[in-house]
């Protein structure tokens, strides 16, 4: 084995990515799959959680997908009592699920602040409750990576729930990688800056665009493949052995800067 496959390989490994029918955690879940995991999608969408499940099987490594809504803890439970019948185990979480609206402050129904934050957030403590109670069980700890954004802090204009629910991503994940440091579980956060996807599209208006360039010292957007690194490096248990408790920036330098 080359220094690097035992730096960063995660063979053997079971991945769970929810959102993982959607753009970034696609990504996410190929680097994964590619660094040796076996890799189950979980999604709202079954579709497009199917299609990247079956397309990583080119990786040879085993691949399911599950149709969750990552804010109903019945759908987390059940899928986490399919895959440990599968796996066995479960060693990294990415999750990613998330929606957004630009909706004016004064128009926001308690409707749609309710759903960003239950899809945005209280997925993501449900997630960790549920499968980071597994990894405790399991005690051979874990990794757990939560995608966060660069809305978190400072807030983005005009998505007021959005950031709300990423500072909660942020303040969740702090608070637990106190709490399971001692079961051996890391648990980080991600936040990516500006990447074309599906939830975003509709915001990303021309003006929008061009202060959001004017405003990232790299003037572009991201390619989602450059999240691999980051996330792989989070997954493995040798690279990141002593990283807790961080919001890793992948973002161009758009924190880096004010005006
Ligand atoms: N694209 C960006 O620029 C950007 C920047 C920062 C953070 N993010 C975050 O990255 C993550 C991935 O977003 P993306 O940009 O790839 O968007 P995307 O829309 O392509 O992916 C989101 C995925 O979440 C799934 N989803 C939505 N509601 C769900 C639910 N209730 N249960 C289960 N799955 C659900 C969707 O079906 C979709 O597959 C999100 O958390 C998003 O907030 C994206």
């Amino acid at each position: 084995m080359s220094y690097l496959d035992e730096l960063y390989s995660l063979d053997r490994k079971t991945a769970v990515v929810i959102g993982g029918g959607g753009v970034l955690a696609g990504i996410m879940a190929e680097g994964l799959a590619k660094a040796g995991a076996n890799v189950v999608i979980l999604d709202l969408n079954l579709e497009n959680a199917r299609k990247k499940a079956d397309e990583l099987t080119k990786y040879n490594v085993k691949t399911s997908a599950i149709k969750v809504d990552a804010s109903s803890k019945t759908d987390l439970e059940n899928a986490a009592e399919e895959i440990i019948k599968e796996y066995g185990a479960v060693n990294i979480i990415i999750n990613a699920p998330g929606i957004n609206s630009a909706t004016p402050f004064l128009e926001i129904s308690e409707e749609e602040y309710e759903k960003i934050m239950n899809v945005n957030l209280k997925s993501i403590y449900l997630s960790c409750q549920i499968f980071g109670k597994q990894m405790i069980e399991q005690g051979s700890g874990g990794s757990i990576i939560n995608i966060s954004s660069v809305s978190s802090g400072p807030p983005l204009s005009r998505v007021f729930t959005y950031s709300l629910s990423k500072a909660g991503v942020n303040n969740m994940t702090q608070y637990l990688s106190k709490e399971w440091a001692m079961h051996k579980i890391r648990v980080n956060a991600i936040a990516p800056g500006f990447f074309p996807a599906e939830q975003n599209r509709k915001i990303l208006t021309k003006e929008r665009i061009d202060s959001i360039f004017n405003h990232t010292p790299m003037n572009r957007f991201g390619d989602p493949n450059e999240l691999i690194g980051a996330t792989i490096w989070l997954a493995s248990e040798k690279a990141s052995s002593f990283v807790t408790g961080a919001v890793i920036r992948v973002d161009g330098g758009y924190t880096a800067m004010t005006i």
